[in-house]
């Protein structure tokens, strides 16, 4: 048995060997460690932390270097300058890549997946339904659901999972912009369907009877038959309706998209959109909590805002007052950057591309360090302290990328954070926040969050501090 594992083990270094060195790469390709056959440094990866990985390596190769992650060989890159190419200027040289499974549960025909005119045509339509003009009239109902969670908080007799609770809060908003301010009945079913869906999201794609991808691929099938009732139904009243399947109605008016490409873009902006804004809010929490300094900065903020509204016939908070949440904006910034939660992404050489002297062969993934940027000594002095007044001058250009660049940056930023000010405002006026347990160790469901989700005990402030000038 051993010696059959031995002979299975030479005969991968061989292959890894013969790939490495075909049409003479090996000279050419950017220094690094390929580590062991398949596995490459898939393991080292995912048990150490990022910051040890990346940073090792880093030190060791310089800004570009190889590895060999979950199957595939890549090329990661660090510098601004080297992300801006394979980003922005040589875009079309480095296609996105997802695994299969997440493209079978999301739906091929998100626009994630694809590059050129399908992809223009798409993002032009998410961009203008996540733009500033057009979420600017949903900040009443997203204060609504901050207002009908936070009370529950309070009365709670067991530890609030912020992690948790922010996946309710961010979901519930990404179903608004999903489907507009008034959702119609039948979003209830898409929601329950949609979280069954999710439990299947980093699942091992075995599609099996029994397994969590099965029940997802099942969960995923009814939503598309869920979603294509609802979009029926809008057609048939003849309004379009409001969120992105509103804007997406409209241009099936013109026979240019089809009902399954809008159903595979409402669910894969619905992915997009919850789980990324649920981990940078937890990570608010905890550096809000770490950093009473800055707290206090941002009560005092927040509490000027909210003496505004009462003075103002106890007015809701309005687009314009979030444009005044200056420190609190800050914050979340640093957060963005701190917390990084996206480390990298993904993207595939679509033929052998001469790269800063090196060639990076057809087929490999390429990986622009998001984290490793933002936490360079050079662009952010002192990247360990949680520093938000960093941000009161603009970052060099290319070196701040929380949301990616080029064709396939996010178009929920503007969305991202308006829930999050939003969120603080009525959290920093109303609460203090206990973390509960001393750990500063860091979970991984897929993003890096605090450890056990970040369990806090929630306080009432006493609402003679809201209205005393601090
Ligand atoms: C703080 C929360 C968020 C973070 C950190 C974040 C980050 C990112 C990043 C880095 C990318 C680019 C990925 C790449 O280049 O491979 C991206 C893409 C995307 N994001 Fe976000 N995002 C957040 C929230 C949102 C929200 C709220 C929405 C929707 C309302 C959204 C929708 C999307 C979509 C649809 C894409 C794909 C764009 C394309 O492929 O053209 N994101 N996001």
């Amino acid at each position: 048995m051993s010696l059959i594992i031995i002979v299975i083990i030479f005969v991968l270094f061989l292959l890894q060997w013969k790939w490495v060195n075909k049409r003479g790469y090996k000279t050419r390709l950017p220094p690094g460690s390929m580590g062991w056959p398949y596995i490459g440094e898939t393991l080292k990866l995912y048990t150490q932390h990022p910051k040890t990985f990346f940073s090792i390596r880093s030190k060791r190769y310089g800004s570009i270097f190889k590895s060999h992650i979950l199957g595939c060989p890549c090329v990661m890159i660090s510098s601004p300058e080297a992300a801006k190419i394979v980003l922005v200027s040589k875009a079309h040289l480095f296609k996105p890549t997802y695994p299969p499974s997440k493209e079978k549960m999301i739906g091929p025909e998100a626009l994630f997946f694809h590059q050129g005119d399908y992809h223009s045509m798409l993002k032009k339509l998410v961009q203008s339904s996540f733009s500033p003009s057009a979420i600017k009239g949903s900040v009443h109902a997203i204060e609504n659901i901050v207002l009908n969670c936070l009370p529950k908080w309070e009365n709670a007799t067991t530890p609030i999972y912020t992690l948790q609770e922010m996946k309710k809060y961010a979901f519930e908003v990404a179903m608004i912009s999903a489907f507009g301010d008034n959702p119609e009945q039948e979003t209830q079913g898409i929601k329950c369907l949609y979280q069954k869906l999710e439990k299947g999201y980093n699942s091992m794609p075995l599609d099996f009877p029994g397994t969590p991808f099965h029940k997802a691929m099942k969960a995923r099938k009814s939503l598309n038959e869920r979603l294509r009732k609802l979009i029926e139904k809008r057609r048939r009243s003849g309004e379009s309706g409001g969120g992105l399947l509103g804007i997406l109605l409209k241009k099936q008016k013109l026979n240019e998209i089809s009902d399954s490409q809008i159903a595979d873009n409402i669910i894969g902006v619905i992915f997009a959109a919850h789980d990324t804004t649920a981990s940078v809010l937890t990570w608010v929490l905890k550096y809000l909590h770490d950093n009473a300094n800055v707290l206090e900065a941002v009560v005092r903020e927040q509490d000027g805002i909210r003496r505004k509204l009462q003075h103002e016939d106890k007015r809701a908070l309005t687009w314009d007052d979030t444009r005044h949440m200056l420190l609190t904006t800050r914050v979340i910034q640093e957060t963005l950057r701190s917390a990084s939660i996206l480390s990298f992404t993904f993207r595939e050489a679509v033929e052998d591309v001469e790269f800063q002297g090196y060639v990076i062969p057809k087929g490999w993934k390429v990986l622009p360090l998001f984290r490793t940027i933002h936490h360079s000594s050079d662009f952010f002095p002192q990247p360990e302290i949680f520093d938000p007044s960093r941000f009161e001058v603009p970052p060099k250009p290319n070196t701040y990328i929380p949301f990616g660049n080029g064709a396939h940056s996010c178009p929920g930023s503007e969305l991202a954070k308006l829930e999050m000010l939003i969120f603080l405002h009525h959290l920093t006026t109303t609460y203090r926040w206990k973390v509960i347990g001393a750990e500063d160790a860091i979970q991984y469901g897929p993003f890096p969050v605090p450890k056990g989700g970040l369990p806090i005990q929630v306080i009432p402030r006493s609402n003679k501090n809201i209205n005393k000038k601090i």
